[in-house]
């Protein structure tokens, strides 16, 4: 397959891996963004350093965490269906990748794939997960991208067809957005891959709370530990010194929103130092880390809609946990 498909990479030095950094996006400046508001929160891209990435691996095997085994199962029961209604010769996109678990049933299932192309924002995962993904399918042109999807990226696919584009979005990211967030990040999609283009998205469906609450606060406090790395990131990457000791997990359902809502909460009154940069934290106070949108059906075609989509086939399970969905750019 010829290399003049994803041209950023020819222009690159080193060809089989490229960094896309952002302008836009200054995660330090985010976080103390965050932390200036009235209701804090930082930002949940940062849990995913070497260590958040290996607790959310661990996450996903969770008897509690439905969502990774179900959308797992739903992908690999529906795989002839979801192969027959999409062309050959696919340029695969993948939104963050982590460890690419999902990615393996579609690299299986469709074939003739032009490239894959992993996009993350954790590095040497990325690399790993790419190196291991080329030496078990050498045919497979693996194109790994290092950047952060929320800042708007741009890939360079104009030789692409657009019909030939497909991004894939599992795991139910997108529940990490504020609705107006989440259309825009489809739009955004929508623009790169060009009217025709495809989008396999993940998306987490509302439910009863004694299965979505456990999901967020599993017994063996797997989650906690997840939620309370973001800290110790944030310490050691930006020279902070919060107390991890001194902070609890507490992951909430918020109905009106329709979302679950991960907070730290502190124990007592403290202060933190980011960078040189103070914040008194009140006892009790909750700095939320994560957002996750919960929809219903037609819930998400209407925002798929707003974001320039149209639904073309919605596959789920059969006690209706979660949603694997193809929609087409308009
Ligand atoms: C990867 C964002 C879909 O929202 O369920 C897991 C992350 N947070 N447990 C989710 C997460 C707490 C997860 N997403």
């Amino acid at each position: 397959m010829p290399d003049r498909c994803i041209q950023a990479h020819q222009a690159n030095s080193n060809p089989l891996y490229m960094d896309i950094g952002s302008q836009e996006n200054d995660p330090l400046k985010e976080v103390l963004d965050g932390m200036r508001q009235n209701r804090r929160f930082l930002p949940s891209k940062l849990f995913y350093d070497k260590v958040g990435s290996a607790l959310f691996d661990e996450i996903t095997t969770l008897d509690e965490y439905y969502l990774s085994r179900v959308e797992h199962s739903v992908l690999q029961n529906y795989l002839p269906q979801i192969a027959a209604v999409l062309p050959d010769n696919l340029v695969l996109i993948e939104y963050g990748s982590g460890s690419s678990l999902k990615t393996e049933i579609l690299l299986q299932g469709l074939h003739s794939l032009q490239a894959y192309v992993p996009i993350d924002i954790s590095r040497e995962h990325l690399i790993a997960v790419s190196e291991d993904i080329r030496m078990r399918y050498p045919n497979l042109n693996v194109l790994p991208v290092c950047a952060d999807y929320s800042s708007h990226i741009k890939l360079d696919l104009q030789h692409v067809d657009s019909s030939q584009m497909a991004v894939f979005f599992p795991g139910s990211t997108i529940g990490n957005f504020e609705k107006k967030d989440a259309v825009n990040f489809l739009t955004h999609i929508r623009g790169m891959i060009g009217s025709g283009g495809y989008l396999m998205i993940g998306v987490d469906l509302k439910k009863d709370l004694d299965i979505l609450l456990p999901a967020y606060n599993d017994a063996r406090g797997v989650t906690a530990a997840f939620n309370l790395n973001i800290m110790r990131h944030i310490n050691n990457r930006f020279s902070g010194n919060f107390d991890l000791s001194a902070y609890s997990h507490k992951a909430i359902y918020n109905d009106s929103k329709g979302r679950i809502e991960m907070y730290l909460i502190s124990a007592q009154d403290q202060v933190v130092t980011i960078s040189g940069f103070s914040f008194a934290v009140k006892k009790g106070e909750g700095i939320r880390t994560e957002y996750s949108h919960k929809y219903s059906i037609p819930e998400f075609g209407e925002l798929a809609n707003c974001g320039g989509f149209e639904v073309r086939q919605v596959w789920t399970d059969d006690d209706n946990l979660f949603s694997f969905q193809l929609l087409v750019a308009r």
